[in-house]
């Protein structure tokens, strides 16, 4: 004979299930709603949460930009510790409040496909601010993909939803973002470290084609004496960009400024000179 008190727990314990509901600061995970060209490469990093029953909570603000905002997301399975997962959502805001240092210049090249899209642009409307802000996610998306893909250490691309890239949060377990270059105390012997490790990554983007753009110490990341590179919305073909060259040696001069000022041995023109040898290699 069946026991009736366990029954009714089991139906309390399915009851609560189904009660889940996201509350304030909380939706579904918006995984299943993205397409396979809309998720990051595989293989996929076994942390990343893709159960359609996890939920996403905001956890506060990383960082307002220029054009974007960054926000520490958590995505969990409720009841389900093993699946549980911090994220950076960078969100791109539509051009009206965005500076336009970057626009012209880096989108040189590129082509909007759709014709009603186009117009929207062209035209300016609330409806082209919003297809301009997800440009940019996209072409920040599929950079990151490609680099991540090369091998680069950029954090792991982990979707791009309209306006929203969700990516992996560089920083510790419980939310603290890892510190930015500009801000690291370091010595001597650390700071040489990371500047090869920063040449390491500047010669794979050279090598694929493409320099990042926006390289600073801003845009570097220091993680458990690991740099990782963020930003890349902007990356720059080499070739196909008139400013390609340009952009690469600024980039070069950025990064031998600063490491210069702190008595590290670096000269952007021969760093610029041996990029360049890679991208033709
Ligand atoms: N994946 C990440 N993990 C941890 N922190 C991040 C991540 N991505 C971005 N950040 C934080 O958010 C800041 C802004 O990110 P990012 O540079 O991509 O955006 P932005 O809009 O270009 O900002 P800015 O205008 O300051 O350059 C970074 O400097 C960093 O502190
Ligand atoms: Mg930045």
């Amino acid at each position: 004979m069946t026991d009736p008190l366990a029954s009714f727990d089991a139906l309390e314990l399915s009851l609560s299930f189904a009660d889940v509901e996201p509350g304030e600061g909380q939706r579904w995970t918006t995984w299943p709603t993205t397409i396979p060209t809309q998720r990051g490469p595989h293989p996929l990093p076994d942390w990343v949460v893709t159960d359609a029953g996890a939920l996403d909570t905001e956890l506060g603000i990383l960082k307002t930009g220029k054009e974007a905002d960054v926000f520490l997301l958590e995505r969990a399975v409720p009841g389900d510790p093993a699946q549980r997962t911090l994220l950076a959502a960078k969100r791109y805001r539509g051009e009206q409040n965005r500076s336009f240092h970057r626009s012209a210049m880096y989108t040189e090249g590129r082509s909007t496909q759709n014709s009603r899209d186009a117009r929207a642009l062209a035209k300016k409307s609330s409806h082209g601010r919003e297809v301009a802000a997800s440009a940019w996610s996209i072409a920040e998306f599929d950079a990151l993909t490609r680099m991540w893909e090369l091998g680069a250490p950029v954090p792991y691309p982990v979707q791009v939803n309209g306006t929203e890239i969700l990516m992996e949060f560089v920083g510790d377990d419980a939310g603290t973002a890892a510190p930015r270059l500009a801000q690291v105390r370091a010595s001597g012997e650390e700071l040489a470290g990371y500047y090869g490790q920063i040449v390491d990554l500047m010669r794979i983007f050279a090598a694929a084609g493409f320099a990042h753009g926006d390289l600073s110490p801003y845009n570097l990341l220091v993680h458990e004496g690991r740099v990782r590179v963020i930003d890349l919305p902007q990356i720059v073909d080499l070739i196909a960009n008139p400013q390609g060259l340009d952009l690469l040696h600024r980039d070069c001069v950025n990064v031998c400024d600063w490491f210069t000022r702190r008595r590290v041995e670096c000269d952007a023109e021969e760093l610029f000179a041996e990029l360049l040898a890679a991208s033709y290699t």
